[in-house]
C-alpha cells in the first residue's frame, strides 16, 4: 500500500474518541498523519493522546509565533484531508464559507484536487436539521465526499442517524480514495 501524508482534523464531539482508532489505525499502516483540532475537540481529547498516536505536534492555535503560516504548508503537503469526527456546526460552517479558526480556515484554503471527507458524527436532530443537510449538499456539490453515518444507539439517548461510521470502516475508505487518486 502507498504510504501517504493524511491530515486529520478533529471537532467537537464525544466520537472523538473513536478518531483516535481511525488515526491509530492509519499510522500502523504507515501513513504519516498530521492532527488539527478545534477549540471544543481539546474538551473531547487531550493533545498529549493525539502527539502519542501520531508522534507529531498537534495543530490547534492559528496565532501561535512562528507558525504563523503553517497551515498553509501543511494543506500543501497533503495527500488527503478528513474532518473526523466532524461536528453540526463545523458542517454549517464550512457550507457558509466562514473561516474563523484552525479548521474552518484550512478548509477555505483547501485545493479540491486532493481529496477533502467530512465523517459527521452528531445526534439526529442535529443531523436532520435543515441547516445541517442544506450544508452537507453544498459541501458535496464542491466536491467534499460526505462519509454517511451509522444509525443506531446515541451517546444522549436517542436512536437514529449521526452516529459516527465506525473506525474501521473510515480508515478503509480513506484508504481507497488515496488509492483512486494515485
Ligand atoms: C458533551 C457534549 C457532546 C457533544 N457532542 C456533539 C456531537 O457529537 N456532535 C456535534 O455536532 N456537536 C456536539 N456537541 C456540541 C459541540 O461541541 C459544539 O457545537 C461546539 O461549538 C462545536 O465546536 P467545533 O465545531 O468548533 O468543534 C457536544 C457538546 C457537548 C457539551
Amino acid at each position: 500500500m502507498k504510504k501517504s501524508k493524511i491530515l486529520i482534523k478533529l471537532t467537537g464531539s464525544i466520537a472523538c474518541y473513536k478518531a483516535c482508532y481511525v488515526i491509530s489505525h492509519l499510522v500502523q499502516q504507515g501513513h504519516e498523519v498530521y492532527p488539527v483540532v478545534s477549540k471544543s475537540a481539546l474538551e473531547f481529547i487531550g493533545l498529549a493522546t493525539l502527539e502519542g498516536l501520531t508522534r507529531r505536534p498537534v495543530y490547534h492555535d492559528m496565532w501561535e509565533r512562528k507558525k504563523a503560516l503553517e497551515h498553509i504548508e501543511l494543506i500543501r503537503s497533503v495527500d488527503l484531508a478528513i474532518i473526523c469526527p466532524a461536528t453540526a456546526n463545523i458542517i454549517n460552517k464550512l457550507a457558509a464559507g466562514i473561516g474563523d479558526e484552525v479548521v474552518s480556515t484550512l478548509f477555505l484554503a483547501h485545493d479540491f484536487k486532493i481529496p477533502y471527507l467530512i465523517a459527521p458524527a452528531m445526534n439526529m436532530n442535529m443531523f436532520n436539521h435543515p441547516a445541517t443537510q442544506k450544508s452537507l449538499g453544498i459541501l458535496k456539490e464542491w466536491g467534499v465526499r460526505i462519509l454517511d453515518t451509522d444509525c443506531g444507539h446515541q451517546a444522549c439517548g436517542d436512536i437514529g442517524p449521526g452516529r459516527l461510521m465506525e473506525p474501521l470502516q473510515i480508515v478503509e475508505i480513506i484508504n481507497k480514495e488515496l488509492k483512486s487518486g494515485v
